[in-house]
């Protein structure tokens, strides 16, 4: 057994020249290395073994550009274990030089399977769940996975797939998951969710926003 805490990473990089892009910012696939490696770093952590691969890595978008000498943190926990895998989600934060004041700039969560000599999936320990907002990440984790089966189980039926393609104009808008899939990835709206549990009185804001929206 570990506690989300004991599974816990957090490495510091910061953005040199080799690593911009021809418009001057970071490079997005530095990133993704960056994520991958801190997310092995943590799956090794939690596993105490040293055979843990990437299988999948959830959608990550790049809303706030990295620019030449700044620091980011990047920070990794254990959201969910299952048998053989783990969730792990990945932090991005700019930290400012001088106040050391953190602003996020991205999220993942990848996914992780521990293998055995053979390289077959191998059991994990099981995930401690210590606080409630362990217990928040864990549910969300479930929600996650749950999602991503069911898209994996869709994608891989490919009579489901043709029939996509036959009857709709497959255009970037239908080969989009549906809506209330994205929905749950966004940060803000699983961020109201949480007020949402945790009773926060950001309750009200949430509806007058919807209904401003809807007018
Ligand atoms: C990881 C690997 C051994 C899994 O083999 P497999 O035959 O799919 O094994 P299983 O179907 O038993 O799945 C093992 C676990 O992975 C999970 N898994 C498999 N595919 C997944 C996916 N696309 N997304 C999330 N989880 C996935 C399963 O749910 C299962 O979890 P559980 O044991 O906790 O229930 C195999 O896919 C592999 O070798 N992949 C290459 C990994 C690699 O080289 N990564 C580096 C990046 S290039």
């Amino acid at each position: 057994m570990k506690t989300r805490q004991q599974s816990s990473v957090t490495t510091r990089k910061i953005i040199s020249g080799e690593h911009l892009n021809p418009n001057g910012t970071l490079f997005g696939g530095y990133l993704m290395c960056w994520m991958d490696e801190v997310a092995f770093l943590c799956a090794r952590r939690f596993t105490g073994l040293p055979t843990c691969v990437t299988v999948n890595i959830d959608n990550i978008t790049f809303r706030n550009p990295l620019r030449l000498g700044e620091h980011i943190l990047l920070t990794a926990a254990v959201n969910h274990a299952g048998r053989s895998s783990m969730e792990i989600q990945v932090n991005v934060e700019r930290e400012d030089a001088v106040t050391h004041e953190l602003t996020h700039t991205n999220s993942a969560h990848l996914t992780f399977v521990c293998l055995d000599e053979r390289s077959k999936p191998k059991a994990v320990p099981k995930l401690t769940l210590e606080s409630a907002d362990d217990r928040l990440k864990n549910k969300e984790a479930l929600l996650r996975i749950r999602v991503r089966r069911r898209l994996i189980n869709f994608l891989s039926k490919r009579r489901a797939v043709n029939e996509l393609t036959l009857d709709h104009e497959l255009t970037a808008e239908t080969a989009m998951p549906p809506r209330w899939m994205l929905t749950l990835f966004r940060e803000d709206r699983i961020q109201n969710f949480k007020n949402l549990l945790l009773g926060a009185s950001t309750f009200p804001t949430f509806w007058a926003k919807r209904n401003r929206g809807s007018n």
